[in-house]
């Protein structure tokens, strides 16, 4: 069901004490304020089940950063969709540009880890985005529409309704340089034609699509007004209280 959602990628940032105070103060700002939003944070690994702990009445959604595309297994390092259902995890984040860069992960690899994903019943966080060259080139509209194709159209209605998707052009990501609210919105209406024309109008307009890439305080509002675009995936304002509760306020 397609809602509004401000989610927190911590990437790998805090140490224990850090992260959880910034947990509490987070609890702390959504026991005190009405918001228009859901509100989600993927802290690192290690970090999951604290934060199980300290949100215990799910006040907010916990997401992995990332999920093996294997059941289970000699595959060191990785964490499976079945571990993280056993902590009662929200979901994981799937397809991270800086996954894709540093870890060579693929669009293939992407569906596979989204179809576990759903079979296990973990909410998926897909990202896509093109790079710098690809929209200096041109490319950007059709490199999104093969990220897509490849990781969300072999889903049935039912199982792509499930899945929230993140816009993060890779060139706006730790940058400091925001795609324009009109660039964003171009193109998360581009990814909601894509599924409308292979799914149906009814089904895309049910998806939640999330722009991510230096989202602040002071871009949120304007971003989130476009009519595509229903939330944010934040980086670095996710690791401030005082950052990611007026990102929040930006709905
Ligand atoms: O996943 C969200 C992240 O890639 C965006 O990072 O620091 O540009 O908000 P940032």
């Amino acid at each position: 069901m397609r809602k509004n959602i401000v989610a927190g990628n911590w990437k790998m940032n805090k140490d224990v004490i850090e992260a959880q105070q910034l947990m509490f103060q987070l609890l702390s700002y959504k026991k005190e304020n009405a918001t228009n939003c859901e509100v989600w944070i993927a802290p690192p690994a290690l970090y999951l089940m604290m934060a199980k702990d300290v949100f215990e009445f799910d006040e907010i959604g916990v997401f992995s950063q990332d999920m093996s595309e294997h059941e289970s297994g000699a595959f060191t390092g990785e964490i499976s969709a079945d571990m993280l259902k056993s902590i009662a995890a929200t979901g994981s984040i799937i397809g991270h540009s800086e996954r894709r860069l540093y870890h060579g992960e693929t669009d293939s690899h992407c569906n596979r880890k989204i179809k576990l994903a759903l079979d296990k019943g973990l909410t998926p966080i897909y990202c896509n985005g093109e790079t710098l060259e690809q929209r200096k080139t041109g490319q950007h509209l059709e490199v999104v529409k093969n990220q897509i194709e490849v990781a969300l159209f072999t889903l049935s209605a039912e199982e792509i309704k499930k899945v929230v998707i993140a816009y993060e052009p890779v060139w706006a990501i730790g940058t400091g340089e925001t795609a324009s609210p009109e660039q964003a919105q171009e193109i998360h209406a581009h990814i909601r034609s894509l599924i409308a024309d292979k799914y149906g109008k009814e089904v895309a307009d049910e998806i939640s699509i999330l722009y991510g890439g230096s989202v602040k305080p002071d871009n949120a509002k304007e971003i989130f007004s476009q009519p595509d675009i229903d939330g944010g995936l934040i980086g670095g304002a996710a690791l401030k209280v005082e950052d990611f509760s007026k990102i929040i306020e930006g709905f």
